[in-house]
């Protein structure tokens, strides 16, 4: 049985004001059904990490550099999230790889750089809208699998986010037949590679305007294990209601 995850990535938004949405949450969901992971901005992370101690909520970084230290101005290090208290850190998001130009092999090395720190990866794969209408989704999507992610995962240090770039921030949601269709062949890639026993444990979330209305039948799909979910995680009062969807799906 594959824990399910509720992940809230803030982006670049919150201050110091906005940690009481984390205690708020943590008011909610004393004993949740679900993993609760929330992401700040690394300015954030310490304080963070100390608001939810001793609470069901766990915290992680939204990026991290490959190398262990050293002279890379404005980075930060696996080691120095987990110093700060993260568990996990988001590592390949689309806005990371448009941004800031992150290739595949980027992706690995940071995967890599995670797993010597002990935090575990969260690897975000998705198509753009050029894509899905050439057909490329399930190509580029399985590039972007074999290209992340280094051999040395486990079930236990390794979730995959399925994060359709079209549907980010945009309100725009594929179908559910979409969804499954994506997920069941993330799934059959990780079994392919990895065997049948890491194949499933790897924990898949898919990511992209996830809202309190569309979370329950996002969460039925079939491979889904939770959601990355970005505007939504902003605010308790929209977060949570997810958090009970997913706690109350199969
Ligand atoms: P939205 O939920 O705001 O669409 O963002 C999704 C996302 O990019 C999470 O990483």
């Amino acid at each position: 049985m594959r824990t399910k995850l509720a992940a809230g990535n803030w982006k670049m938004n919150g201050t110091g004001r906005d940690l009481g949405v984390l205690t708020e949450l943590a008011r909610r969901h004393t004993q949740p059904g679900c993993e609760i992971l929330i992401c700040p901005p690394v300015s954030l992370l310490h304080r963070a990490a100390q608001t939810v101690q001793g609470t069901s909520i766990s915290v992680g970084g939204q990026d991290c550099h490959a190398a262990r230290s050293g002279a890379h101005t404005g980075d930060i290090s696996a080691e120095m999230l987990a110093d700060a208290g993260a568990r996990s850190v988001i590592l390949g998001h689309s806005e990371r790889r448009e941004d800031h130009a992150e290739t595949n092999a980027h992706v690995r090395d940071k995967v890599r750089a995670a797993l010597a720190a002990g935090l575990v990866s969260i690897v975000c794969v998705g198509e753009t809208k050029d894509q899905r209408l050439a057909n490329e989704t399930l190509s580029v999507v399985a590039d972007q699998l074999a290209g992340s992610i280094p051999d040395q995962v486990t079930g236990d240090t390794l979730v995959v986010a399925y994060e359709p770039i079209w549907a980010i921030g945009t309100g725009l949601v594929p179908t559910v037949e979409q969804i499954a269709e994506v997920h069941g062949f993330i799934r059959a890639q990780l079994h392919d590679r990895f065997g049948a026993q890491t194949g499933s444990q790897i924990r898949l979330l898919y990511g992209g305007s996830v809202k309190p209305d569309n979370a329950a039948a996002i969460f039925a799909v079939p491979d889904v294990d939770g959601a990355l979910v970005g505007g939504a995680s902003l605010s308790a009062d929209d977060f949570s209601p997810i958090v009970s969807a997913l706690e109350g799906s199969a």
